[in-house]
């Protein structure tokens, strides 16, 4: 017999009686992938609006095979309870919703062929005594060390089909309790409800990365799949839209699945809070300005699409009185122009940061004035018709643009004997293919004009970036290994083109005074970042200032806690430097956020 024969009749007969675990097998996809089965014996440990989770009354051993699965069947369990133990026929079933995601192991098309016994006991699971801890670190062996290498997606979970090594990767821990009922003890939630109400939690297990306020932040090769998403509850009761980082929250007892790109939790409940981190708001920074070069206050925001009718106008002027203390300069992305996302002509933003210094002002701090440079009409990316841009705050009793010489939006700025700006301010290569819908980094030269110093005694550049978004990018608990991350290509040559231009300067002073700083949408230790610090030769400020690594962070997505917004300063103003990430927002409920991004204060010795 051929083996094609054999295989068609091998899948024209139902498998009989094989256990959950054999379903499941020690791999991602079933053995039984598109089979039909029979006499599969199972107690049922939940139910749902589309089916319902049955347990195997004959565990094995095998850590690596899950003892429970999806039943699926809209239909099917109508006379069937939670603690039914049952016989069924149905067909092994691989389910995903879009291509990019893992699969789910289910069985489809269910018939009941007996109902044995009912009121058997259910327990559930309890994560990290019932079995292992959840991996700390690596998310799946195909990562290669690094979930944040370049290039991504060199394989596919789909194709590899790997044996899973719970004790080693989060994808395959979850996996390995596919299906499972568990209980997750003191769970602390570890981000804000996303749009569905579902909210990252960790229980009572060893965790990494664990920040002063119990979130987790993301390190070099560490992105936290301790971390499990808590969905939609079984009983059709919505989860608190006001859970906030490091709330504590009862224990969870639910079943796991995998959908929507991530393992998670379907609660039988509701989550509750039961407390929530103190402060509410962090406190102020403690850096000020010295009001002279020595001590130079440097903040530094992304104010989200911020449009002079904006309703968060008032709360990002306030932020930037009451919590970051006025500082001397201020470098700002995500300024729209003069009419916010209305599709026209208008490229100029002079009214939105006019209203935004007046607003600041307004709430008792200084008069700002302020320097960008407009885009080309709808070539910098972001919110359709929005123009958004990097723009200075300065305080012009105190600083002022050194030989002003704007440049526009086409032209590119150069660095001249001195070493001093072709255009001050002005764009970096702005009609570079690198830039296609996205920001291009605005480039000033500054000096001090009040205190001891005065004239290039205390001048000083700044690079203010908004490098290209992550959109595009794949899950985290995606298929694709590594995941994709969304625009990296774009980010390294902007990268690269912006670490080029400081090095001119640098290559006609090494002594230079620069501070590169804004929204990298990146971390320091993924490619564009390593390849811009080591081009440009300036230091990552956190480093230099020695903050701890998981108090590094200004954002808040999916599990983690991380830092998409950065300084980078030059060697000679490493002595004195200090820096503080305000969590103005990243701490907050999701109604208080003001902004997606928390932001920065720096002060550095600018004097020569
Ligand atoms: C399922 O089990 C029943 C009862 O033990 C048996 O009669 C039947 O033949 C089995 N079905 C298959 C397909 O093996
Ligand atoms: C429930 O059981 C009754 C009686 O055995 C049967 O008539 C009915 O069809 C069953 N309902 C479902 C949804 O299976
Ligand atoms: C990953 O690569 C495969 C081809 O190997 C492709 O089909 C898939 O769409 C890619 N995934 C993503 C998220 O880009
Ligand atoms: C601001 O004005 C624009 C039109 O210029 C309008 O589209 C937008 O809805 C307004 N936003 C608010 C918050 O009022
Ligand atoms: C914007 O303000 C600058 C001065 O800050 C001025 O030179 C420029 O003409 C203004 N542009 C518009 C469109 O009003
Ligand atoms: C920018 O300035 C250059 C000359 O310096 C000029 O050729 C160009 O047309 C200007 N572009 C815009 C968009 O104003």
């Amino acid at each position: 017999m051929s083996s094609i024969i054999r295989v068609l009749i091998f899948a024209a007969t139902a498998v009989s009686a094989l256990t959950i675990g054999e379903i499941n097998g020690n791999r991602f996809l079933s053995p039984y992938n598109g089979q039909s089965v029979s006499n599969v014996s199972g107690i049922v440990t939940a139910k749902g609006p589309d089916g319902l989770w049955i347990r195997s009354p004959t565990p094995d051993r095998d850590a690596r095979t899950s003892e429970s699965v999806y039943v699926f069947g809209r239909y099917f369990g109508g006379n069937i309870t939670v603690g039914d133990a049952i016989v069924l026929n149905g067909k092994v079933q691989e389910y995903r919703s879009n291509k990019d995601y893992l699969y789910l192991t289910e069985i489809s098309s269910p018939q009941l062929v007996t109902k044995i016994s009912k009121g058997n006991v259910v327990k559930p699971s309890v994560i990290a005594k019932d079995t292992s801890d959840p991996p700390a670190q690596q998310y799946s062996s195909l990562d290669g060390g690094d979930v944040f290498a370049v290039p991504n997606n060199v394989s596919l979970v789909s194709v590899t089909n790997p044996v899973l090594e719970p004790q080693n990767y989060g994808l395959d821990f979850w996996e390995s309790l596919s299906g499972e009922l568990v209980t997750v003890r003191k769970p602390k939630a570890v981000s804000k409800p996303n749009n569905f109400g579902d909210t990252w939690v960790v229980g009572d297990w060893e965790v990494t990365g664990r920040n002063q306020r119990g979130g987790l932040t993301m390190t070099d090769k560490d992105a936290n799949p301790e971390a499990i998403i808590i969905g939609s509850p079984l009983d059709g009761t919505s989860n608190p839209e006001t859970t906030k980082l490091g709330d504590d929250l009862e224990d969870i007892t639910g079943v796991i699945t995998y959908a929507f790109g991530f393992y998670r939790i379907l609660p039988s409940t509701a989550i509750k809070i039961t407390g929530s981190a103190t402060p509410t708001l962090p406190p102020a920074t403690r850096l000020l300005s010295s009001g002279k070069c020595d001590g130079i206050a440097f903040g530094a925001y992304n104010v989200e699409n911020l449009a002079p009718n904006s309703t968060h106008m008032s709360k990002i002027a306030a932020h930037i009185v009451d919590y970051l203390k006025s500082p001397d300069l201020i470098f700002v992305q995500e300024v729209q122009d003069d009419n916010g996302p209305t599709n026209d002509a208008v490229v100029s933003a002079n009214l939105t940061l006019s209203t935004l210094s007046r607003a600041i002002a307004a709430a008792g701090g200084p008069s700002y004035a302020f320097a960008d440079i407009n885009p080309v009409d709808d070539q910098d990316g972001g919110q359709p018709g929005g123009n958004i841009r990097v723009a200075y705050l300065y305080k012009p009793s105190l600083l002022r643009l050194y030989k002003p010489n704007p440049g526009n939006s086409t032209t590119a700025n150069a660095v001249l004997p001195g070493p001093a700006l072709k255009f001050n301010p002005g764009r970096i290569d702005p009609t570079n293919a690198a830039w296609t819908a996205s920001r291009k980094p605005l480039v000033a030269q500054w000096e001090v004009i009040s205190g001891d110093y005065r004239g290039t005694g205390s001048v000083f550049f700044t690079v203010n970036v908004h490098f290209g978004s992550k959109g595009g990018s794949s899950s985290i608990q995606g298929d694709a290994r590594p995941p994709v991350n969304g625009g990296v290509e774009d980010r390294l040559a902007q990268a690269q083109l912006t670490a080029n231009f400081i090095k001119d300067i640098v290559a006609q002073d090494p002594n230079a005074r620069i501070v590169a700083a804004g929204d990298f949408n990146e971390f320091t230790f993924v490619q564009p970042l390593e390849e811009f610090a080591k081009m440009s030769t300036l230091k990552d400020l956190d480093a230099v200032a020695g903050l701890d690594e998981r108090e590094r962070y200004t954002y808040l997505f999916d599990m983690n806690t991380q830092q998409l917004d950065h300084m980078y300063i030059s060697k000679s103003l490493e002595g004195k430097a200090r820096y503080e990430h305000v969590h103005i927002n990243t701490w907050v409920g999701s109604v208080e956020q003001v902004s997606d991004h928390d932001p920065s204060v720096a002060r550095l010795d600018v004097c020569s």
